[in-house]
């Protein structure tokens, strides 16, 4: 069958397509990027907020209304909210052919033989609850940069989250397994690795993860410092991420690893939430304000350059004027590289979910644009102190908007469009000058490599 698969939400669930893609792959399907020309057209949804979960439900509305023109069409949905709305999926989505959880994942070739077979619609979504969670760790050939599970659910009990409602209770994945699954991907060209996991930086807190004979040459005692030091050993691999951070987990020995290991980049999404001490009370953030403010000296102290990016949710029950105003003097104190700005949304089933939504949805959105603007005028600032200076991009194709230039890039996660150099090919690391900068993108012109022996030019290096 040729598939194709529609992707809503977070970076968890671009790697669970990813997976999937690959496992489909293994038994014979064929992935294309057109969607009107697949068989099987799986949409892979998200529930961290209304709106996600409303675009996901239309699409699938469409999906199964377009079954006219494509009478042998497979439509199924599979992630967070099938998750969630186990119990009533098929009367919301009428036609749909089937809905795969997201402890179901590595089941869903079968759910799709079912289907096929029986042509009727079939359900895999039970709570994952046994011992160890399955994790698929096949991957699609031929990328530079990859993520990689390494923490699965979360045991964190944010107020407003939907999170450990439907991906479960916090499991690590065994280190061995993480390292060997870099590994491979690395001898197969990969050049970045992205560690994921919804707190990651609680790996290895609920079960073990590395053998008792394991000794970290460096003397680390954490488990998340101990799988960057023996990740940044693999041969080939340039550049380590992992998000999303806590400032809980930002420890001396974690910020020691970040700025030791030099495949770590110097970028960490560190979410903020909101600048209220009471708000964060309220939220079960497990920080203060001021908490947090000490987690960010402390990256900035050690690891100069670094990058720090953040998620706000404004509008959160009962968040009053002077609440939000804390939220705006403290992101300008921090001065984000970036931030995402979230109106607040009630989530079924989540302690917030009690409160009266007080905010009104004007008034959301009033306050989601006036951080968004200043966090534009912020980044450009930023970005903006970078001309002139040569940066480091790791090329990883052609740029979306004008294919006769390429994006990358850098180790701070900016992203950087250039004109590409001669013989240059996906997974080129390169030196770009940079000429201009906006809020998102940074604009610049490939320097050809240095002869052997010629000083290289002077410069900044910013990232
Ligand atoms: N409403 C609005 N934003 C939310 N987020 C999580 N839950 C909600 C919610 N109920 C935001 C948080 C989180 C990001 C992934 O989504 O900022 O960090
Ligand atoms: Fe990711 Fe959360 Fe959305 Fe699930 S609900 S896709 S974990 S953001």
């Amino acid at each position: 069958m040729k598939f194709h698969i529609r992707t809503y939400g977070c970076q968890m669930n671009e790697r669970d397509s990813e997976a999937i893609g690959a496992l489909l792959i293994k038994h014979g399907n064929t992935p294309t990027p057109r969607e009107w020309e697949a068989d099987l057209v799986i949409v892979n949804t998200c529930s961290v907020r209304k709106k996600a979960e409303d675009k996901a439900l239309g699409k699938l509305g469409l999906l199964v209304a377009g079954k006219g023109d494509h009478p042998e069409r497979i439509v199924g949905a599979m992630g967070c909210m099938v998750q969630r709305l186990r119990n009533s999926i098929f009367e919301r989505v009428p036609g749909l052919d089937f809905a795969v959880g997201t402890h179901s994942l590595s089941n869903l070739p079968n759910v799709v033989d079912l289907v096929t077979r029986k042509n009727t619609p079939v359900i895999d979504a039970g709570d994952g609850k046994e011992e160890c969670p399955d994790v698929l760790s096949i991957h699609e050939q031929c990328a530079v940069t990859a993520f990689v599970n390494i923490l699965l659910g979360c045991d964190r009990r944010c107020s407003y989250c939907v999170v450990p409602s439907v991906r479960g209770q916090e499991w690590s994945r065994p280190a061995e397994h993480i390292l060997e699954e870099i590994r491979e991907m690395v001898s197969s060209g990969v050049r970045e690795v992205t560690l994921l996991g919804q707190s990651v930086m609680s790996y290895g807190r609920r079960n073990e993860v590395w053998p008792n004979a394991h000794a970290s040459p460096r003397g680390f005692k954490e488990p998340l410092a101990r799988l960057l030091e023996a990740v940044n050993t693999i041969q080939g691999i340039e550049r380590i991420r992992f998000t999303s951070g806590h400032p809980s987990g930002c420890t001396p020995e974690l910020v020691q690893a970040m700025a030791e290991l030099p495949a770590v980049c110097g970028h960490l999404h560190l979410p903020l939430q909101s600048g209220s001490d009471r708000i964060l009370k309220m939220m079960r953030r497990g920080y203060t304000v001021d908490d947090y403010r000490r987690a960010a000296a402390r990256l900035r102290k050690t690891i100069p350059g670094i990058a720090l990016t953040t998620d706000v949710i404004v509008g959160f029950p009962s968040e009053s004027a002077e609440d939000f105003d804390m939220t705006r003097k403290i992101m300008a104190e921090i001065s984000f590289d970036n931030s995402f700005i979230f109106k607040y949304s009630s989530r079924p089933n989540t302690a917030a979910a009690e409160w009266n939504d007080t905010v009104s949805p004007e008034e959301k959105l009033i306050r989601n644009k006036n951080l968004l603007a200043e966090q534009n005028k912020r980044s450009t600032a930023i970005n903006r102190e970078l001309i002139g200076t040569v940066v480091e991009v790791l090329a990883t194709g052609c740029s979306k908007r004008n294919p006769s230039r390429w994006s990358g890039r850098t180790r701070t996660n900016k992203i950087v469009v250039f004109e590409p150099p001669e013989g240059i090919r996906p997974g080129t690391t390169l030196k770009v000058d940079i000429e201009r900068a906006g809020a998102q993108t940074l604009y610049g012109i490939a320097i050809p490599p240095a002869p052997q022996g010629a000083p290289a030019k002077q410069g900044t290096e910013h990232d």
